[in-house]
Parts: C-alpha cells; structure tokens; sequence
C-alpha cells in the first residue's frame, strides 16, 4: 500500500461493501461483453427501455425478473411460456401485466437487435 493511512480505506472499501458493491461494480464494455453490432445496438435499446425493470447481469429482481440467462431457461420464469424469440417477441410487442407494450416505440429491426443482446445474457 503506498497510502500511509490505509485504515482509511480500509473503512471506505467496508463502506462501499455494505452500500451494496454489487450496484456500483464497474459496467463492461460491449467490447468485453464481446457483443458484435447488433447486439450492441440490442443493449443499447435495452438499457433506455427495459434495465429499469430488468437486471440482465444479476438474478436481482427489480419491478420485473433478471433477464441472466432469459433465453438458457426453458421457460419464462413468471408467466411460464416457452423462452423463445416468438414468445418474447410477443412479449415486447403487446405488453403483459406489468410489462408495457412496446409496439409504438420500438420497430421490428430494433426487437430484433434486442432479441440478439438478450441471447448473450
Ligand atoms: C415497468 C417494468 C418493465 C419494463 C420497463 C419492461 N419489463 Fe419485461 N417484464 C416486466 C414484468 C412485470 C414481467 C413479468 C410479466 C409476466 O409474465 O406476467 C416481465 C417479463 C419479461 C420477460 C419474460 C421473463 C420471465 O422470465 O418471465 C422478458 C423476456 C421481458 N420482460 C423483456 C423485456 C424487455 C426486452 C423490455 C424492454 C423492451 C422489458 N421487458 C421492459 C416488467 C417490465
């Protein structure tokens, strides 16, 4: 340690462990997420419209489930529909309970962009 008074950060790092270091670990890169164009562009879309809901790097709920992994399960964790690019898809498009409908905003490259990022999760 060059710092003489490393008590200090010792208590700042216990600090930041309990406030939740996991909310503040450093975001990565597309280029370490190894994401090719369209699926930049895919977390790009997903990052304005849906991380508010959905955490895609941690099983964490928020108001909707994590997305780690949507497309590696079986089936969607709450409604139970095969996790598929259709049901998702329809998912996107028409909206269920909670989850708004993202017809007017979104155009079919864009879902298809963010299909390809949610894969990678
Ligand atoms: C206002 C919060 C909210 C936003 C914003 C939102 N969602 Fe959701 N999402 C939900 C909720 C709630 C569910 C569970 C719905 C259900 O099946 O009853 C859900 C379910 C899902 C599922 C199924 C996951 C599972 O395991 O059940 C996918 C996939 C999904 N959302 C993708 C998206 C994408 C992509 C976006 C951005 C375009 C988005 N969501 C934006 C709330 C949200």
């Amino acid at each position: 340690m060059i710092f003489p008074r490393s008590g200090v950060l010792i208590v700042l790092g216990v600090t930041l462990l309990f406030s939740g270091a996991c909310e503040i670990e450093r975001r990565k890169s597309d280029a370490e997420l190894a994401l090719n164009p369209q699926q930049a562009s895919g977390r790009h879309i997903y990052d304005q419209y849906c991380d508010r809901c959905h955490e895609a790097y941690s099983s964490h709920k928020r108001k909707g489930p994590s997305l780690q992994g949507v497309f590696k399960r079986e089936y969607f964790s709450v409604s139970g529909m095969p996790a598929n690019d259709q049901r998702a898809r329809d998912l996107i498009v028409f909206g269920r309970d909670k989850m708004p409908s993202y017809s007017q905003e979104l155009t079919q490259q864009q879902i298809d962009d963010l299909l390809a990022y949610l894969h990678t999760l």
